[in-house]
């Protein structure tokens, strides 16, 4: 993240049990503060934010469960790895049991691209269950 910068103080109204509700999942969750809390949230809100942005460098790190008797996924990420060469930077396999493997991949580009890479596996028949979570380095967020 980038250099600190000064604090400002401010004050938030809301309702009571909305913000008991918030105090007892902060409590639960481990924040010492609800600052540190709060800090997380807009910072969460911020970098998705950036997600929206079409030319957003952003990291996604994709996960696909799938039935490896189809060749489907194999041969969808072999193509696209050999596409993409400066986009997938990893892919990581585990055989989770007799008929079902999983698959990360990271990935690092342009927003809209790795959206249309992860995209294209996740709507592969063959695969089960997958999810796309993106982050960015936060450049523009302190
Ligand atoms: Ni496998």
């Amino acid at each position: 993240m980038g250099e600190m910068s000064k604090l400002t103080r401010f004050g938030v109204s809301l309702e009571t049990n909305l913000l008991a509700q918030f105090d007892a999942l902060i409590e639960k969750i481990g924040y010492k503060s609800r600052s540190e809390a709060i800090r997380d949230l807009i910072r969460e809100r911020l970098v998705s934010e950036e997600w929206k942005k079409e030319d957003q460098e952003v990291i996604g790190i994709l996960s696909l469960v799938y039935n490896h008797a189809s060749r489907e996924v194999t041969d969808l990420l072999t193509r696209i790895q050999h596409r993409h060469l400066d986009v997938v930077i990893s892919a990581t396999h585990v055989h989770l049991d007799e008929h079902n493997c999983l698959e990360v991949i990271i990935l690092r580009g342009q927003n809209a691209l790795v959206t249309k890479i992860a995209d294209e596996l996740l709507s592969t028949k063959s695969v089960k269950h997958g999810k796309l979570i993106r982050t960015t380095m936060g450049q523009n967020i302190s």
